[in-house]
């Protein structure tokens, strides 16, 4: 597939086929891992990937998905064969920064990054998933929940030190009763163009 046609079909898709996703095609998505870029090239990206029923059930009772559901929407990720769960280590930024070759650049100081590297790197590789799964020619989403470091450590044993970002959920479409023409829910709010694309230098409105 052409990224063009990948990337015109990338939205946050809520309805799944519970089918299970090939082990190929799983292969091939998280192999997109070996393509993320990091800061440093620390790597401080993992994935979980998780696709047992049991599992995939507990996660979305923790999202509370049952009250979603509730109250009128369809249970996206109970019904998503394929969960891959998204973390940042920072830990792997700061052992990294500390190496002689970067020590020799910075006069033995320890750099500060401009912003999070290890959050900008997960979000990167959560975005090389969930296209990866679009040329697979299947669905995804993404989401997160305020608790999830608490939920996951507790579900999927993650180390302390590593921070999911969220959750990738991927499998064959259904339909969605949240697409609107094909493109986001959300299209009408879309904001203009012109409003988010500066050229050559910030202009006011
Ligand atoms: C960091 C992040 C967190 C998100 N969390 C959720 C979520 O918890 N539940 C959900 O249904 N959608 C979630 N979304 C999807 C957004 O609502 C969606 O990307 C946005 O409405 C634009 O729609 P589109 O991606 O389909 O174009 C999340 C997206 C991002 C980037």
């Amino acid at each position: 597939m052409e990224f063009r046609d990948v990337l015109s079909r990338r939205r946050m898709h809520r309805a799944f086929l519970p089918e299970p996703v090939a082990e190929e095609s799983i292969e091939r998505i998280v192999r997109t891992i070996r393509r993320a870029p990091s800061g440093g090239f620390s790597q401080g990206q993992n994935l979980v990937v998780v696709t047992d029923p049991d599992m995939r059930r507990r996660i979305a009772e923790a999202f509370g998905e049952e009250s979603y559901v509730a109250s009128g929407g369809a249970p996206f990720m109970l019904t998503a064969p394929l969960h891959i769960l998204v973390c940042a280590d920072e830990s792997k930024y700061h052992d990294r920064y500390t190496e002689a070759d970067k020590l020799e650049v910075t006069g033995g100081v320890e750099t500060t990054w401009p912003v999070p590297y290890w959050f900008v790197d997960a979000g990167a590789l959560m975005m090389l998933i969930l296209l990866a799964a679009i040329d697979e020619g299947l669905a995804s989403a993404f989401v997160g929940h305020p608790e999830q470091k608490r939920i996951f450590d507790e579900l999927l044993g993650l180390p302390p030190e590593v921070v999911p970002i969220g959750l990738a959920l991927i499998g064959k479409p259904a339909a969605d009763p949240f697409a609107e023409h094909g493109t986001s829910r959300l299209a009408s709010r879309r904001r203009p163009l012109d409003d988010v694309v500066h050229r050559e230098r910030w202009r006011s409105a």
